[in-house]
């Protein structure tokens, strides 16, 4: 299957984008929940899984399991094979150069971890800066705040402007002479912003600051090349990439690479121990301890197959007429605020409605509508608290998601108004 879809790769450009035969390759689409077929508004927190995903998963267990890197048995080789062939998969979805500089981790939250123990522990003392936005998930806040109460680093707030967009500049012209890393999202998982972060690289790499991407939000909604953007570390997460839960990937520029501690210590990342020393794998290996997520990495070598059959182009364009056609929808609610205007967006849409009580309410009362979005702070408290809200509901939407969607979660939320603001 997975030759089948690369094949198609070209071939997308062309091709009419059917969101009801795509929607067929989601079983879980067709269920009912609370009596209403199911409308998943939940994309940001976890996409859902296509057939050829649960398929390469189910194969993996059931016809070509073994443990990787260790055996010489046919299984293991397999397996071995099947595994190391994802890396390659990413390297080509992210427009990386080199297959050693994709690192396998269990998502964004681990790749972050990484470099802040692999990478910024051993480059950064005390009184060195860290830019951060307050647009950032808190999987890219507190890795440095670590370093902060650990290091004496000090961590710099870059705030978004007033609809919610982040200017490039604004967090150049923060840099100052102790600034030795920007990490910044791609993509508002609150807001659906997108942030120009190749505008952010290239006045970086002038300045020679380092800048990590967090890419869990936007690399599922629109094509990504990290040589492009020139960023030096750019994360992505396997379940929000219509892939299995715990995979994920981080890109790490070469020359970071050779400036990188090891991370979690065990077997696989070491090429010799004995009682008083110790040296370590080649990367990627050094950076990839223990028995790592085998099935759930051939999971997500599948999704992304899957992904890049539709064409993320392809994905984007449609993602980009269901966002207009939401902001239109919701345009018409007078009594709902929605957080967030940025110019370039996704379709990630934040609000609140006037009189209707916590966001959770509202949550609880579309889900009996069938209809899942997620409610509260969304891992990220700064947003929020700059935003001047403790939480917001959150509709997010993915290639599978239909105006129809958008419809049903409007009449949900009047039915919302009456219930809870009349
Ligand atoms: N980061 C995920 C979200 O935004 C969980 O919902």
């Amino acid at each position: 299957m997975a030759n089948d879809l690369s094949s198609m790769v070209n071939d997308n450009r062309d091709m009419v984008y059917d969101v009801e035969r795509i929607r067929k390759d989601f079983p879980i689409l067709s269920r009912e929940v609370n009596g209403h077929p199911l409308v998943y508004l939940d994309t940001g927190a976890s996409a859902q899984k296509p057939q050829v995903v649960i398929d390469a998963v189910s194969r993996a267990y059931s016809e070509e399991y073994a443990n990787v890197h260790r055996g010489l048995h046919f299984l293991s080789n397999l397996a071995t094979d099947k595994y190391e062939n994802v890396r390659g998969i990413i390297r080509d979805f992210l427009g990386a150069p080199n297959d050693h500089e994709i690192l396998f981790t269990t998502g964004t939250t681990e790749a972050i971890n990484l470099v802040s123990y692999a990478w910024a522990a051993r480059v950064m003392s005390a009184g060195d800066e860290i830019l951060l936005s307050v647009l950032e998930h808190h999987a890219n806040i507190v890795p440095w705040n670590f370093l902060r109460e650990r290091l004496g680093v000090t961590l710099k707030w870059i705030e978004p402007d007033s609809c919610g967009e982040l200017r490039p500049q604004r967090v150049l012209d923060a840099v100052g002479p102790r600034t030795r890393l920007i990490a910044v999202t791609h993509m508002s998982n609150v807001l659906g912003t997108q942030v120009d972060v190749g505008a952010i690289c290239t006045g970086a790499a002038g300045l020679g600051i380092p800048v990590l991407v967090d890419g869990s939000q936007a690399a599922v909604h629109m094509p990504v090349n990290v040589r492009e953007i020139g960023c030096d570390f750019y994360a992505v997460t396997g379940h929000k990439l219509y892939g299995p839960s715990a995979s994920g990937a981080l890109y790490v520029r070469e020359e970071r690479l050779d400036e990188m501690w090891p991370f979690k210590g065990g077997g696989d990342m070491i090429r010799e121990v004995r009682r008083d020393g110790i040296t370590y794998n080649v990367p990627p290996h050094k950076f990839e301890a223990g028995t790592p997520g085998i099935v759930q990495m051939i999971g997500l070598g599948a999704a992304l197959e899957y992904l890049q059959s539709l064409g993320m182009e392809t994905i984007a364009r449609h993602e980009a007429d269901i966002r207009d056609y939401a902001l239109e929808r919701l345009a018409e609610l007078a009594w709902l605020k929605l957080q967030g205007n940025a110019p370039d967006r996704g379709a990630i849409f934040s609000f609140t409605i006037d009189g209707a009580g916590h966001p959770h309410d509202i949550s609880t009362v579309v889900d009996q509508k069938g209809i899942a979005v997620r409610a509260g702070h969304h891992c990220a408290q700064p947003l929020m608290e700059h935003l001047g809200v403790t939480a917001t509901c959150r509709a997010s939407c993915g290639l599978y998601t239909t105006r129809d969607d958008i419809d049903r979660l409007i009449e949900a939320l009047e039915l919302c108004h009456e219930l809870l603001a009349a």
